[in-house]
């Protein structure tokens, strides 16, 4: 391959082979844009839509207050998270959705800590290249536990694993270097030492295999607005092993985790199941959203999603060898793109300039400070001629 015509002539045979081809029509994207962003905020789902003004107009409107027990209000944490669950490979009823995902590990480490701290066992680790709400979430849940709190590098963590270690925290994929890390093996490493381990699946559900129940974690959390497409602010999901559900004292015990919420009991009894994370009333509207946006996602293999995501961003990475590799640019992510999440950071020193002109050009990219243009591959909408195009830019405003 030679020239930029030859590159948009073999994305035009990737995009012939790509069995995700024709998932694009379920989403409502703005004209004249490509959007390499999805890593950040899913677009829109014709799906989200309608499901949404279906539950202003109909349900809320004409059912109102008797839609919680004649729909499926009651149920959507439940019948959320079990779709998320068909997503990062957890069994029917482990995952239930809801709250932020800074909340949900608040309440996930905490239960993880009050399970399995000890007068010997009073480290509480962290990945310290982990994204910021993750770090200050697991120090406050550190503290209150009078745990003490180290940061590691989640390479490093198999390590420092000994027998004084209560719990350990990491991201699946690191946000900034999209590095995947080895869920398998340090959980391994960790249950050697009877540690639990807590996964934050954020950048990784919908573009990676998180396999969660096949590679023994004991808990998981992940945001719903990246890959999973569920809108701004939608709900987060938690995930905990079925062997471990059953001892899981969470630090929130509303009426919606309880046994019998309607039965407005004075003592607090916890649901038998995942649903004892819930805490309080389901936020209908954004679930609703989410829960029509993963009806989307799931209608496709997980092995596909990774197959495309794997095949866009090498393409990009195949594209930077041939046009932009020499100058001052050079890749901040894996080029393998096994060992990658769904984005590829791009560096170079004038990376603000160049961001805000690939925007201008309709080309929506981001720029992390101080020399970073991240893009992602978001399997379900994006197409290899996307990533032409990004490429063909890239020469122009370099
Ligand atoms: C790894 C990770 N965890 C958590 C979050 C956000 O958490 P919250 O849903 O509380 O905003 C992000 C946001 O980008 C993230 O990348």
């Amino acid at each position: 391959m030679t020239t930029l015509d030859d590159f948009d002539r073999r994305a035009a045979q990737l995009d012939e082979g790509n069995p995700l081809a024709t998932a694009r029509r379920h989403f409502d994207l703005p004209d004249g844009e490509i959007y390499f962003l999805g890593n950040s905020l899913g677009p829109l789902t014709h799906a989200a839509r309608a499901a949404v003004v279906n539950t202003l107009d109909d349900e809320w409107r004409n059912g109102l207050v008797r839609t919680w027990h004649d729909g499926d209000w009651l149920d959507l944490a439940a019948s959320t998270g079990n779709l998320v669950g068909r997503v990062i490979g957890a069994p029917e009823g482990s995952v239930v959705a809801g709250d932020s995902t800074s909340v949900a590990l608040f309440k996930v480490l905490s239960a993880a800590a009050r399970i399995n701290q000890s007068p010997t066992r009073r480290v509480l680790l962290c990945d310290s290249r982990n994204f910021p709400t993750d770090r200050y979430v697991a120090r406050s849940v550190a503290d209150l536990h009078g745990l003490e709190f180290v940061e590691i590098e989640v390479t490093d963590m198999p390590a420092r694993f000994a027998d004084d270690v209560a719990v350990m925290t990491a991201s699946m994929i690191d946000y900034r270097s999209a590095d995947l890390h080895d869920v398998r093996a340090v959980t391994a490493a960790a249950h050697e030492h009877c540690i639990l381990t807590v996964w934050d699946l954020a950048h990784a559900a919908g573009a990676v295999k998180c396999d969660v129940f096949a590679n023994d974690v004991d808990f998981a959390v992940g945001c719903g607005y990246k890959y999973l497409n569920g809108g701004p602010g939608a709900p987060a999901y938690m995930y905990a092993a079925p062997r471990i559900i059953g001892s899981v004292d969470q630090p929130i015990p509303g009426w919606f985790g309880h046994a019998e919420p309607f039965a407005f009991e004075d003592a607090y009894r916890p649901a038998a199941g995942i649903s004892r994370f819930s805490s309080g009333t389901t936020h209908v509207l954004s679930m609703k959203a989410m829960h029509a946006a993963l009806g989307v996602v799931t209608q496709y293999p997980i092995d596909d999603l990774r197959t495309t995501c794997i095949g866009l961003g090498d393409f990009f990475v195949e594209g930077f060898d041939a046009f932009l590799d020499g100058g001052d640019f050079s890749l901040g992510s894996r080029r393998d793109g096994a060992q990658r999440g769904g984005h590829i950071a791009l560096l170079h020193p004038d990376a603000e300039r160049m961001s805000k002109e690939l925007i201008s050009r309709g080309l929506i990219v981001d720029f992390r400070p101080p020399n970073v243009i991240r893009v992602a591959f978001s399997p379900l909408f994006l197409r290899f001629a996307d990533v032409a195009q990004l490429i063909r830019e890239l020469t122009l405003v370099k």
